[in-house]
């Protein structure tokens, strides 16, 4: 498309969504929309991001309006390079240099001191920033190109699954955004590990890929845990994270009884289990996931979409090991659990309580 990109935005003649592949050329065309003030959907290893200029309100609030998002929720802002924290925070410790230089690029994101520059838009009005350097090519190859921070939350609708293909990204946002960067599935799967570093203990606000374990050496200390009063975090409120559908946590020996009691009430039901059926049965869909952790959490919201667009009543998900390298599994999938409504009959609640 080519012609004065800024008018075309603000009259809303590039409404028709583009979908771009990686090419320099097309990251380029992606570049120049953030820069006009446009909204450009594009891939980092944790799942996609819906992103606008940092330093434009216009555009930030318009990334708000398109998710339908509260506009008290802060953003990610994202950067090419670790040293320009410099530019978007204050008071920055030595170990948020330490711990950049150590997981960036990468799926960690720091809560520093805001500086004086930042706009209230971007951290819903709190004294703080989240900032990261996402480990993508072409995350880096479009921040680079921008030659801005770029406010990205993650390109869902609010409450909603995180996407992490161009596809989810589509079904969920449309043309409510100018652009979407195609750069293939996420390799993370789940949202960054964030990391408060903004005064007193250390806290990990949402766990992530970046274990608490693995920051107790760079931090010399386990960091603290987020709780559910963490400065607006939208993912301690347990309405995020959710499929459309009812979720519900089983131990393995609770799976096979729970599917034959749905199974005998109607179907169809989808089962998330690390292991093969015992039995096949007809109306349950059964996945058998990934037995790692990194597997697992690559294809988790794919896996829950799926479920989520087959009609089924309920989905039924084996709870995952209780060890650390599980944690920001357990934590999305008790989210996704916390966030479901049981539906008219209320067939997942009977599943569980036996009723
Ligand atoms: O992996 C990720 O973090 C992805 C990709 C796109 O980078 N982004 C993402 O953004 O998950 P979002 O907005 O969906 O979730 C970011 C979380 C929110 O829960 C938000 O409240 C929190 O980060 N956050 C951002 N700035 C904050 C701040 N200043 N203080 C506390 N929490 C903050
Ligand atoms: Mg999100």
């Amino acid at each position: 498309m080519g012609g004065d990109l800024p008018a075309q935005l603000a009259t809303g003649s590039v409404k028709s969504m583009e979908l771009l592949g990686f090419s320099l050329h097309e990251i380029e065309r992606a570049a120049a929309i953030l820069r006009a003030g446009g909204l450009v959907a594009f891939p980092t290893e944790t799942v996609y991001g819906l992103g606008a200029r940092a330093d434009d309100a216009r555009a930030v609030t318009a990334i708000f309006a398109a998710k339908g998002r509260p506009a008290d929720h802060p953003l990610i802002v994202h950067l090419a390079r670790a040293d320009e924290i410099e530019r978007w925070a204050r008071d920055i410790p030595d170990v948020a240099r330490d711990l950049a230089a150590r997981f960036w690029p990468g799926p960690l994101t720091l809560i520093l001191k805001r500086s004086r520059f930042v706009s209230d838009v971007v951290t819903g009005g709190q004294d703080t920033i989240g900032l990261r350097v996402p480990n993508h090519p072409v995350a880096l190859a479009l921040l680079q190109a921008t030659g801005e921070g770029v406010a990205a939350p993650s390109a869902n609708r609010f409450g909603r699954l995180s996407p992490t293909t161009a596809d989810h990204v589509r079904a969920e946002l449309g043309d409510a955004v100018d652009c979407i960067l195609d750069g293939g599935a996420c390799s993370v799967g789940l949202e960054s590990t964030i990391l408060d570093l903004s005064g007193g203990r250390p806290r990990v606000l949402r766990p992530g890929a970046i274990t608490a374990d693995a920051l107790a050496e760079p931090l010399r200390a386990s960091p603290g845990a987020g709780t559910e009063d963490a400065p607006r975090v939208p993912g301690s409120c347990p309405a995020h994270y959710a499929p459309g559908t009812p979720v519900r946590l089983l131990e393995a020996p609770e799976l096979g009884p729970a599917v034959s009691t749905l199974l005998s009430s109607g179907g169809p039901i989808a089962v998330l289990a690390l292991r093969a059926p015992l039995v096949p049965a007809p109306g349950c869909e059964w996945r058998t996931m990934p037995a790692d952790p990194s597997g697992y959490a690559r294809v988790l919201y794919a896996r829950l979409r799926e479920a989520d667009t087959t009609a089924c009543r309920c989905i039924l998900v084996e709870r995952p090991p209780d060890t650390i390298e599980w944690e920001a599994i357990r934590d999305r999938l008790e989210r996704a659990t916390a966030g479901a409504t049981p539906n008219k009959r209320g067939d997942c609640e009977d599943v569980c309580t036996g009723t």
